[in-house]
């Protein structure tokens, strides 16, 4: 038989094990009085079968407006750990308990309380990617769609922005009154990219606007035709009448772009701009979590009331 002749059985046979995953999924979904969310970073079969699919700031707001009795959340920890704060009376399941946000990490709470010594009237602004812990030290949760308009409303002149050092100075570039004090977290995914790769890209590809996420380094802001969070890229390039574009964001938001437009081409910058935590998530993951209830996200009473604060901040000043 020849290649190709196997490659399509194989194909066939995987489209319909997708097929019959799903299906079962659906029943699960009904038997549990479920619902699925799924960022735009998980594989694209899993946003396929999610009832609701988003940023993190959609996804966080849409969580506190469900009737369903438990959350599957697609997606990394800080994700699933947010809609239990918010949710308290709901079950909340990680199809992969091990799905997690490294940048979430990469902030010292030891640090938060020095700069809140040397500020006493400072905010810390805390990116959503972190910590339930991190997040009981804050003032205010942002995500990448709203920190520019929550840091220009708050009232403070000093603001330690954390754990992503590119978000807080892409907010400090647009939010020049304020005294941005930023933390050296990053994610590793956006932080790799460079100047350098960007023009290659445009090399490549002169036809082709430059979308890139606020994770991105400075250097790559500077040489991008729109910045904004995940939603925001996919609002963009679908809105504009450009054909061609170049994204600086992890590649799972090519599903979604290339579902709202078939007729458009993508490309990424570099051939890294896979999130290996997001993509752990997968179908048979989602299917076994709603089978065993196993990978409950857990948040204690005290964590979670203290984390609550900066969350409903963050929905409060986002409207
Ligand atoms: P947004 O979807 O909010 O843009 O976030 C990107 C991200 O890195 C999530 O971890
Ligand atoms: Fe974290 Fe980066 Fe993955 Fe987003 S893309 S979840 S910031 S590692």
């Amino acid at each position: 038989m020849s290649q190709v002749k196997i490659l399509k059985i194989i194909q066939k046979v995987c489209k319909e094990d997708v097929v019959s995953i799903a299906e079962e999924i659906q029943k699960l979904k009904q038997e549990k009085d479920a619902v699925i969310l799924a960022h735009y970073y998980v594989p694209g079969d899993v946003q396929d079968i999610a009832d609701y699919v988003g940023d993190s700031f959609y996804l966080s707001k849409i969580a506190t407006k469900l009737e369903n009795k438990s959350i599957v959340f697609a997606g990394v920890e800080f994700m699933g750990e947010s809609a239990k704060i918010l949710n308290p009376q709901k079950r909340v399941f990680m199809p992969d308990a091990t799905a997690d946000c490294p940048m979430a990490h990469m902030i010292e709470l030891e640090d938060i309380k020095k700069v809140r010594e040397e500020y006493p009237d400072v905010a810390v602004v805390c990116y959503i990617n972190s910590t339930a812990e991190t997040k009981t030290f804050s003032d205010v949760c942002v995500t990448s769609s709203n920190a520019v308009k929550i840091v220009k409303n708050l009232p403070n002149k000093n603001i330690f922005f954390i754990p992503d050092q590119n978000l807080g100075s892409y907010v400090a570039s647009q939010v020049p009154e304020k005294n941005i004090i930023l933390n050296p977290g990053y994610c590793p995914r956006h932080h790799q990219l460079t100047r350098e790769q960007v023009l290659e890209a445009k090399n490549k590809y002169p036809e082709a606007l430059f979308l890139a996420h606020p994770e991105c380094p400075k250097s790559v802001l500077e040489e991008a035709d729109y910045i904004g969070s995940t939603s925001g890229i996919i609002d963009y390039a679908t809105q504009s009448d450009a054909k061609e574009f170049i994204i600086g964001t992890v590649i799972g938001v090519f599903h979604e772009l290339k579902q709202k437009n078939p007729d458009k081409i993508f490309h990424a910058v570099s051939c890294s701009q896979v999130c290996v935590n997001m993509e752990k998530v997968t179908l048979e993951k989602v299917k076994m979590v709603l089978e065993t209830e196993c990978n409950e996200v857990f948040v204690s009473e005290e964590v979670r009331r203290k984390a609550m604060a900066p969350l409903k901040k963050m929905l409060e000043m986002a409207k």
